[in-house]
């Protein structure tokens, strides 16, 4: 199928690291993997919640250590994201993770940042960056990182929440989304993957989020559900992901087709592609081969997440015409 065209609005750029290019950086940085072989590593892929996955993608960083190690890993993504579909990009970047395990903060920023450089022109994929902070870190890390992110103007769109959520509430981060907020930065935040529907209420209420990363579990709180749809918040859904760290039991029960039949404000994305089973493109396609979607609602996935990217009118104007084009042209039907 031609993929639909997209905006990509849920991805980790460290969760982009392929097994191959995790054991080439190993290579050029010289750093001994735990792993004989990709074939060792790939075994490691079997999931049972958010925290054993998280306990490999911070492992696997360690062969993140200098600028092009950065800007390759992005690259790469973009490579395989303009094949996806994907024409504009919000990526998201942990520098916490890479702070704690010696690199500097411009090694990272300015990796991703040079890695993303000329993106438009050579895949067609405009792109925003977002530094997330980890909630099971203490919260006035994150709010020194975000303060040393603007002395240097890091050219970020926004801030983000993500890692363990149980037990690290929204609320935790207040000061944080404050000084986000007072600086201009779009604000989003991981809420209700594995976090109870109340934590995506903190997330609208306290730190007045732009749009909510995951959301899935709103669909145990009828109240909550009506107000999203009324406020028409957008929801960042990642299918794949979901099914991998067992959010859901299988795609055939994700509550994906429930969520749009109610009219929330969904969007599909990738998450972690290299970790999850997949890229946009993948995502589409099982949830078409599960679901059956039909032309009209992929268009209208693909219509959402341009509706909630943070992009200019023109931006938007041209995202929601290649989705017309491609329906034009014949949509899911043509191959
Ligand atoms: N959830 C929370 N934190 C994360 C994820 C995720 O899926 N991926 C990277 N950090
Ligand atoms: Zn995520």
């Amino acid at each position: 199928m031609r993929p639909v065209p997209t905006a990509e609005l849920h991805l980790h750029i460290e969760g982009t690291l392929e097994p191959e290019l995790i054991f080439a950086l190993a290579e050029r940085n010289g750093v001994e993997l735990p792993y004989a072989d990709i074939e060792e590593l790939r075994r490691q892929y079997e999931f049972v919640d958010l925290q054993s996955f998280l306990n490999l993608y911070y492992s696997n960083m360690t062969v993140l250590q200098t600028e092009r190690d950065f800007a390759d890993m992005t690259r790469s993504y973009l490579t395989r994201a303009a094949a996806a579909g994907v024409r504009h990009a919000e990526i998201m970047m942990d520098p916490q993770a890479h702070l704690s395990r010696g690199v500097p903060l411009a090694t990272c920023v300015n990796g991703v940042t040079a890695g993303l450089a000329g993106s438009e022109q050579e895949f067609g994929i405009s792109t925003e960056l977002i530094a997330a902070f980890l909630r099971d870190e203490p919260a006035d890390e994150a709010l020194a990182v975000l303060e040393e992110l603007l002395a240097m103007n890091a050219p970020i769109i926004g801030i983000g929440l993500d890692s363990a959520e149980v037990g690290h509430p929204p609320s935790d981060f207040l000061a944080l989304y404050e000084r986000a907020h007072s600086a201009g930065l779009k604000c989003v935040a991981h809420a209700g993957e594995e976090g109870p529907p109340d934590y995506i209420r903190q997330a609208l209420d306290l730190l007045e989020v732009d749009r909510v990363d995951h959301g899935i579990r709103c669909m145990e709180d009828e109240e909550l559900v009506e107000r999203l749809v009324a406020e028409q918040m957008p929801l960042t859904v990642c299918p794949l992901s979901n099914v991998r760290l067992r959010a859901v039991d299988t795609l055939a029960v994700h509550p994906l087709p429930g969520m749009l039949e109610r009219g929330l404000n969904v969007c599909v994305n990738s998450d972690d592609p290299a970790y999850f089973g997949g890229y946009q493109d993948d995502n589409f396609a099982r949830l078409q081969e599960t679901f059956g979607f039909n032309t009209g609602q992929l268009v209208k996935l693909a219509e959402n997440s341009v509706q909630s990217a943070f992009v200019t009118d023109e931006r938007r104007r041209e995202l929601l015409a290649e989705i017309e084009a491609w329906q034009n042209s014949g949509g899911a039907d043509r191959p």
